[in-house]
Parts: structure tokens; C-alpha cells; sequence
């Protein structure tokens, strides 16, 4: 009863921002995504008949408190699909992404623990199954389930079975580049979920942002599909901003962005008057993807590591969905 599964992180060109039920995880807005091959989570599940309780390392280290809770909440939903109430299971997970730092280490983090411990409880899913299985881990980690391009519906139904990813082109269809530029690598202070949480209780701007999804949602898909750069760039771009616009108006108004984050935003938009395609998206955390061309890899590399504040800049190319080791 013993499986160990890597999944990939995300990150979403149309943000998933706003849940409808907190519960289930179901969200506002339908969400796109492009897998990352960069960073990524192994996690090995085992099962075991004389365990008492559930035990979750992460790194190396024993996990307790909140982080702890929300894996065996998690793991309580496989045992019920498995109808093995009975077995706790041993947790080892190792992120190769910075931890609740805005790179989605929730969505590689729960999609390999989903794909583990199904497989070592013996639970047989179809991967719409496990998609929806896993988005109640965390949201945007169903999209992880499936390489490059990913849209998750959100659905319509109160039980959330019409609620999980789909993949729209697979990570050979377009060549692109993703470069992560790390300016902290320290765990935010507002959670996504809380943050998500926040806003659309409390901002006026979150129903402006819900309206606005299908007009982007239908936009990117045709620009992916015809492989349009700039299109698919200023759609991404404009979304982000859209998204961190929420959190201004929220009350208390808090935003994710750091003082380098707005140097990176303006030097991506000074790169494109400058002739070179560059555009930026930014998660919940104050860390900045840069979407790019290859041929462009040397300007954007240079100019992005001269940035004052900037530590690192990471390179990924589209990755590929969940496996097993
Ligand atoms: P991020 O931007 O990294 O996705 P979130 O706020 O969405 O940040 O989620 C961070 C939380 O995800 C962590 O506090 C932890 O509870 C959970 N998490 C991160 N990595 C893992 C992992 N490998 N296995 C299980 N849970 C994880
Ligand atoms: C801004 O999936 O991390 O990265 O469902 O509460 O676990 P929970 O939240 P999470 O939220 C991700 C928010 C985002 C946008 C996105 O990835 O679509
Ligand atoms: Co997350």
C-alpha cells in the first residue's frame, strides 16, 4: 500500500480567483493554465494497518498545525472513495518550488499527494476522477494533473462532479518559455485561500472580475490554438492585473505585490516597447513569471537578473502531467 507520484505546478494565464463553495473547493471562474517542467513535488503515500493517525513530513520535517490539518482532511476523502476508513497513512513530500511563496506549490503539492495515496489505497480513477479528487485538496493543484495547456471548468452542479480539469493542448503543441523570477522565497503572510476568501467577500471590484472570464477565457483559447503570442501575452497580462486589482479594493485592502515586483512589471512593459515580446503574470505571492519566445531567452535572462532585488530567474519549459516513480 505504498506509491510515490510527481506532479508539476501551474501557472494560470486566466486566474482561478474566488470560490463558491469553500467546502468542496468550486470556484467562481472557469481558470486556465500552462504546467511548468521547472518545479515540481514527489510525494510517496503509504498506508499502513498499524498507524493511528495520519503523518506528513514535508521536506524532511515533521508537519503539524494547519499544514497538517488540510493533508488528513485531504487524505480523510480518499479513505472514504476507497471505503477505508480504517488505514492512516505515512506522508513524505519534497518540494522543488519555494513553499506558499506564490509558486504553486499547493497545486504540484496536492496533485502528487492525490496521485500517491490513491494509488497506494488502491482506489482505481480515471483522471477527470482524480482531477476532481484533488481539486479539494487545493484548487488550482486539479489542473496539475495533465500537462501543457489546462482548463479547468468550474461546473454548475451543488455536488461539484462537473467540477475538474481538461487538457486544451498538450505541452508539445507551443514551445514557449516561462521565466520564475524569485525576489522572495519567504511564505506570504495571506494565504490564497484566505486571500481569495477576502476578496470576494469584501471587495466591489470581485464581480467585475467574474464578468469579465468568458471574454479572456475565449480570447487566450483561440490565441493558443493559432499559437499568437502577443494575444495570448496581453490576455494573461491584463487578467493578472485584473486579479490583483480585486485585492486593492478589498476591506482590509491588502495587495501581494512587493516594491521589485512593480520594477520586474516595468521592465517587461519597457521590453516590449523596446521591440522584444515579454509579458508578465503574478500569482498569489510577489514573485513575477515572464512569458516569452526562446529566441528571446538571452535578453529576457539579462535583463531580468540586473533587476535590483531579483535573486533568481528560473527557466521552464510547458511540463507534463502527474506520473508515477
Ligand atoms: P502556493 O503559492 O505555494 O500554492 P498556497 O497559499 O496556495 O501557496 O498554499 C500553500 C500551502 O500548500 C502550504 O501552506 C501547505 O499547506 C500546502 N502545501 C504546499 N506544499 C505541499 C505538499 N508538498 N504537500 C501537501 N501540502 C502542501
Ligand atoms: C492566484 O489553488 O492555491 O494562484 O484552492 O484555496 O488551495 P486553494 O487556493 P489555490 O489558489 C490559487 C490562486 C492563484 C490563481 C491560480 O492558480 O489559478
Ligand atoms: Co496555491
Amino acid at each position: 500500500m505504498k506509491a510515490t507520484a510527481k506532479a508539476h505546478t501551474n501557472i494560470a494565464l486566466i486566474k482561478y480567483w474566488g470560490k463558491r463553495d469553500e467546502s468542496l473547493i468550486l470556484p467562481m471562474n472557469n481558470s486556465l493554465s500552462l504546467t511548468l517542467d521547472g518545479f515540481y513535488t514527489t510525494t510517496t503515500a503509504e498506508f499502513r494497518e498499524d498507524l493511528t493517525a495520519d503523518r506528513f513530513h514535508l521536506n524532511d520535517r515533521l508537519v503539524d498545525g494547519t499544514e497538517y490539518q488540510r493533508v488528513t482532511a485531504f487524505l480523510d476523502r480518499i479513505r472514504r472513495a476507497a471505503g477505508r476508513p480504517d488505514v492512516f497513512a505515512d506522508i513524505h513530500s519534497t518540494n522543488h518550488v519555494p513553499t506558499a511563496a506564490g509558486f504553486a506549490s499547493s497545486a504540484s503539492g496536492f496533485a502528487a499527494l492525490a496521485a500517491a495515496a490513491a494509488k497506494a489505497i488502491g482506489l482505481q480513477v480515471t483522471d477527470p476522477e482524480l482531477s476532481m479528487l484533488t481539486r479539494q485538496g487545493s484548487g488550482s493543484a486539479c489542473r496539475s494533473i495533465y500537462g501543457g495547456f489546462v482548463e479547468w471548468e468550474k461546473g454548475t452542479k451543488a455536488d461539484g462532479s462537473d467540477s475538474y480539469a481538461v487538457p486544451i493542448a498538450p505541452k508539445d503543441h507551443w514551445d514557449l518559455r516561462v521565466a520564475a523570477v524569485v525576489l522572495s522565497s519567504s511564505e506570504k503572510k495571506i494565504l490564497s485561500r484566505e486571500g481569495m476568501k477576502r476578496t470576494v467577500e469584501t471587495s466591489p471590484f470581485y464581480p467585475a472580475w467574474v464578468d469579465n472570464i468568458p471574454d479572456d477565457l475565449a480570447a487566450i483559447k483561440q490565441g493558443i490554438s493559432q499559437k499568437d503570442f502577443e494575444k495570448v501575452g496581453e490576455i494573461a497580462e491584463a487578467n493578472c492585473l485584473r486579479m490583483h486589482a480585486t485585492t486593492l479594493a478589498a476591506s482590509p485592502p491588502f495587495s501581494y505585490w512587493h516594491s521589485t515586483t512593480m520594477a520586474i512589471m516595468q521592465a517587461v512593459q519597457d521590453l516590449r516597447v523596446s521591440g522584444v515580446p515579454a509579458f508578465f503574470t503574478i500569482d498569489a505571492g510577489p514573485n513575477v513569471k515572464v512569458l516569452y519566445l526562446p529566441e528571446q531567452e538571452k535578453i529576457i535572462r539579462n535583463t531580468l537578473q540586473e533587476i535590483p532585488g531579483v535573486h533568481d530567474v528560473t527557466v521552464s519549459r510547458p511540463g507534463e502531467g502527474v506520473s508515477y516513480i
